[in-house]
């Protein structure tokens, strides 16, 4: 599986560590950033955006300190939809009920094995559907 990759400074380590993990069966498409120097975390959402949009990969990655400010800046594209998880029963919700096709986690929040375990949980869950769909096509719908 493809998956896109992005962080700013603050989950720059969790980046690396979750490529460094995650291996065997996956091509990972890194948009930076590239080092602990201070960044600004909408840059690196809407590269994120970007690459969801042209379907550089099937699903997303993004990091920040909480998750919050870059997990903001991806959805406010429509293309994207960016669900912060802080455990692996919300990356397995975030894929059955809202077909997510970007994980946002918080290095400064959620602990290295729960963060591995929400990756490891998002990629091996698919959307379940049914009734699930219609709420998935309204929020398609904008404002
Ligand atoms: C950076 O210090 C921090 O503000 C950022 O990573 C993120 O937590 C913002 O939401």
């Amino acid at each position: 599986m493809k998956i896109v990759i992005a962080s700013d400074h603050a989950g720059f380590e969790l980046k690396q560590a979750i490529k460094k993990n995650f291996t065997e069966g996956f091509e990972w498409l890194d948009l930076g950033t590239d080092s602990l120097d201070s960044v600004d975390y909408p840059d690196f959402g809407e590269a994120m955006a970007k690459a969801i949009k042209n379907k550089d990969a099937e699903r997303g990655i993004i990091v920040c300190g909480t998750g919050i400010g870059i997990s903001i800046a991806a959805n406010r594209y429509a293309a994207v939809r960016a669900a912060l998880c802080t455990s692996p029963e919300m990356a397995a919700l975030a894929r059955e009920h809202n077909d997510a096709n970007v994980l946002a986690l918080g290095a400064r929040i959620t602990g290295f094995d729960t963060a591995m375990d929400c990756v490891d949980t998002f990629m091996k869950t698919d959307f379940a559907g049914g009734r699930h769909k219609r709420r998935i096509e309204k929020l398609d719908q904008g404002l």
